[in-house]
């Protein structure tokens, strides 16, 4: 059997006294969507930043394709293919739509900087490709219509689209999404749903942390659920939505915080046989 498109072995992560992700095992196979849940501060987002480079785990490792890439700094991890969104936008104001996810394809641009300076005739026929893919990325997305608005201008749904954009731009083979749907309402979250599962169709494999369980339970074919940095639970979304270390884990979660009082997992599975995508 091949290796998975990435396994984490045992991995860990310490900032000084705290223990935020422990001896995490799990894999994601290709062509599939994995998420990764578990209540605030178990230790998701760290997870994504220890597979981007963004942080060298400080135990156990990460492979890609059967090879070790722990510790592999932000752009070579880019240049394996896996590329991310974060759970802020982070888009760069100033610039339009079109402009930011044209910024997604820098690790692909062939011409050296000086020849953009002299815009020499290979730089310009590059510039002219990549704003023709750009184009047609943004029609598939349905952001044609706001192409040359300000990005940071748009409705928060929208912003949220503009950052997927981006980082589908570099023909990513792992899209890693930390909270795609937070802040979206539930009908751009229906949306964002469709659009997971048309990328994945697209032979992208998806690894997405999210909060709201109408998309994790609709979109996912596999999920990890961590509490305390730990893996506490790992199957189906039927399995997970039926195990009773995942329901204690979010019942345990404070009062406040609705995003997981609102749509506990029960709750999720029932709406999900009332609405099916
Ligand atoms: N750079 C850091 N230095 C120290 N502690 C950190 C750092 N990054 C994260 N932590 C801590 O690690 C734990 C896990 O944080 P993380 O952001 O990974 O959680 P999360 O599951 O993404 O939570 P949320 O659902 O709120 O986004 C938290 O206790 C957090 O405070
Ligand atoms: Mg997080």
């Amino acid at each position: 059997m091949s290796a998975p498109l990435l396994r984490l072995e045992e991995v860990g992560m310490r900032f000084s006294g705290l223990q935020a992700v422990d001896a995490l095992d799990f894999s994601v196979d290709a062509g599939k969507v994995v998420g990764l849940i578990g209540p605030n501060g178990a230790g998701k987002t760290t997870v994504f930043n220890m597979i981007t480079g963004v942080y060298r785990p400080t135990a156990g490792r990460i492979l890609w394709q059967g090879r070790d890439i722990t510790g592999a700094p932000p752009y070579r991890v880019a240049a394996l293919g896996i590329y991310r969104t974060f759970q802020t936008i982070r888009l760069f104001s100033g610039m339009t739509v079109l402009e930011n996810v044209q910024a997604g394809l820098h690790l692909q641009t062939r011409q050296q900087w000086w020849q953009g300076l002299l815009g020499t005739p290979a730089q310009r026929r590059e510039e002219v490709s990549q704003v023709a893919q750009v184009r047609a990325l943004l029609e598939r997305l349905e952001l044609a219509h706001c192409a040359d608005e300000n990005a940071t201008s748009l409705s928060y749904g929208l912003q949220r689209r503009v950052e997927l954009a981006r980082a589908l731009i570099a023909s990513p083979r792992l899209l890693i999404l930390d909270e795609p749907a937070a802040g979206l309402n539930d009908q751009e979250s229906l949306e964002l749903n469709r659009t997971i599962l048309s990328i994945r169709d697209g032979g992208v494999t998806v690894l997405l942390v999210e909060h709201d369980m109408n998309v994790v339970m609709n979109v996912t074919d596999h999920i990890v659920c961590i509490n305390f940095g730990r893996k506490i639970a790992e199957g189906t979304p039927e399995q997970i939505r039926n195990d009773p270390k995942v329901i204690e884990a979010y019942l345990g979660q404070d009062d406040d915080d609705d995003d997981w009082n609102d749509e506990s997992v029960a709750g999720a599975a029932a709406s999900e046989r009332r609405a099916p995508i």
